[in-house]
């Protein structure tokens, strides 16, 4: 039965968006981190600069929205069950990994939105501002980027963990694990 074998149809558009918009927030971090400021102004202006942080704050804050509709569809209906069960190493580590990324999806753009409003810069949301929420503090600010540059790795390794095993559920062991997330079968 079509609900048994696949999660629900919105939860698998949602994370499929989760994976573009990561891959590209990560893409996007990675490039101001290594830069910085000055260095990306000097290479392509202050206009193109701006217009760069503006995208990886709306691609983050972007990713906080799919993840809370994500969280919902995922609680509010029906997992399909493994076909064939998985052994419980598999159960184990999966859950795991599944777990870490979402916490560390929603901790990731909650991250960024403080260190950038402690900072005293401006979270930013396509052409929208949104409320600082937190009062101005450099020191912290500073420390926070520290950890959100940290969070970034983690989260790249863990991404890395899981498309492994993703793809030795599709290609090796041929089980139904990569049938209950796509958009295709
Ligand atoms: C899933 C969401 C996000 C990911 C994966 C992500 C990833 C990254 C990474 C890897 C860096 C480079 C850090 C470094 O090495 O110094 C970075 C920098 C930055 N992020 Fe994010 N970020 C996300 C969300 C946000 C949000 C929501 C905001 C603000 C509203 C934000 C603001 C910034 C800023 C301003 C920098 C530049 C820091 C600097 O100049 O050193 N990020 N991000
Ligand atoms: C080529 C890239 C990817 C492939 C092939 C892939 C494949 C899959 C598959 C087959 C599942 C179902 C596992 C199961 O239910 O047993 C799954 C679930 C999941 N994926 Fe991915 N994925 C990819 C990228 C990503 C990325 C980039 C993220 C986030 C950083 C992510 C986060 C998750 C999470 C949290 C789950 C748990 C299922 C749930 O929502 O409850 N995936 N993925």
């Amino acid at each position: 039965m079509h609900e048994l074998d696949h999660y629900i149809y919105p939860h698998r558009v949602l994370h499929w968006l989760v994976a573009a918009v990561i891959v590209l927030s990560l893409a996007s971090g990675a490039i101001l981190g290594t830069l910085g400021f000055e260095r990306a102004v000097a290479l392509a202006g202050q206009e193109v600069t701006n217009a760069f942080y503006t995208a990886h704050k709306t691609l983050g804050v972007g990713l906080l929205l799919l993840m809370t509709l994500r969280i919902i569809t995922r609680l509010a209906f029906v997992v399909p069950d493994h076909e064939p069960p998985l052994n419980a190493f598999e159960r184990v580590v999966s859950t795991s990994v599944h777990h870490l990324l979402y916490l560390a999806l929603i901790a990731m753009p909650l991250l960024g939105w403080w260190a950038t409003a402690t900072g005293g810069f401006p979270v930013q949301f396509f052409q929208w501002t949104l409320p600082p929420i937190f009062a101005e503090n450099k020191a912290l600010s500073e420390t926070l980027f520290i950890w959100h540059g940290r969070l970034g790795w983690a989260i790249l390794a863990l991404t890395v963990l899981h498309i492994t095993g993703a793809l030795y559920h599709w290609r090796i062991k041929r089980d139904n694990v990569m049938k209950r997330m796509s958009l295709f079968e």
